[in-house]
């Protein structure tokens, strides 16, 4: 057997891991809200982790993270979170993940919270995104695509407050100052196979929008407001990056996003996000690991 050096191996891993790229999207992460926002990110089972899964934004901050290609999960905001001063364990009023901790390590957002999803290099090599209120609301969510192209790469999200006019029966009530912190879905509030589109009512055909899932989507058409609200709500785009903006200055209102140019044709030539020297990587990977077995 006729093995290459180890170094040679190096190298040759080295340059693999350049020419396949191991294509990552940016997610530029921003917090315009007047408070703090931690940011909580979920990957699907069998996606590759996230180099964090939890963190806290001040005012105004943003923080630029490098998500793995073909990551699915979602991410979301928490509000008001504390540390107990003598257990030391963290928590959250609203999008709370369990964890105790600053990182959310595994755990998902406790309902009502405002969910940014995404599956990056799906179906025809397509990102999938959307914003979903079908578990509720709890603070104003952008997601803008950067020099994507195709599909229907815009922005989506939902960008008014929805706290003070949820309807009173969904409103989270903060017991201490009477603030209202979140906006609960009619499925979280009452469990009715109907709202949560279950039972007999888990097809497309069978669960249609409530009155309540409507008052959400007449706030934020572009949102998801209950489980099929699918042909209005996903979003595609290839080879994006992306920002996520919490509390999106009243200039990104909905109606501007609405108002877009066609990122297709404002980007034919954005050629940044090539697949090709993936696929020419992935060749080559394939024919060295061939070679290296002999
Ligand atoms: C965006 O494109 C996808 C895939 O073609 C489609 O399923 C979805 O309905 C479109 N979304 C909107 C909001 O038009």
């Amino acid at each position: 057997m006729a093995r290459p050096q180890p170094y040679i191996s190096l190298f040759f891993f080295s340059f693999l891991l350049i020419v396949s790229g191991g294509y990552s999207s940016t997610f530029t992460i921003i917090n315009k809200c007047n408070y703090q926002v931690w940011p909580g990110m979920l990957s699907n089972a069998g996606t590759p982790q996230l180099p964090t899964t939890g963190f806290v934004l001040q005012p105004g901050e943003s923080n630029s993270i490098s998500f793995p290609e073909s990551w699915s999960g979602r991410l979301w905001g928490r509000t008001l979170c504390t540390q107990d001063s003598t257990a030391g364990k963290f928590s959250c009023l609203t999008g709370d993940c369990g964890s105790s901790t600053l990182e959310c390590s595994g755990g998902g957002a406790a309902p009502p919270a405002t969910l940014a999803e995404f599956t990056l290099n799906g179906a025809d090599g397509l990102d999938f995104y959307d914003v979903s209120l079908v578990d509720g609301y709890n603070l104003p969510m952008l997601i803008t695509p950067q020099s994507g192209t195709g599909g229907n790469c815009t922005a989506t999200g939902c960008v008014v407050d929805l706290n003070n006019a949820c309807p009173n029966e969904l409103k989270v009530i903060d017991s201490g100052n009477g603030e209202n912190l979140a906006c609960r879905s009619a499925c979280d509030a009452f469990g009715d196979p109907e709202y949560c589109c279950s039972g007999a009512y888990a097809t497309p055909d069978t669960c249609k929008p409530s009155s309540y899932s409507q008052f959400f989507k007449n706030a934020c058409p572009r949102a998801y407001s209950y489980a099929y609200d699918d042909g209005t709500s996903t979003f595609t785009c290839a080879g994006a990056d992306y920002v996520i903006t919490f509390c999106p200055a009243p200039t990104t209102s909905q109606k501007s996003a609405n108002g877009q140019q066609n990122p297709l044709a404002a980007h034919v030539s954005a050629g940044s996000h090539n697949t090709s020297p993936y696929f020419i990587g992935g060749f080559i990977t394939i024919a060295v690991a061939i070679w290296q077995l002999f």
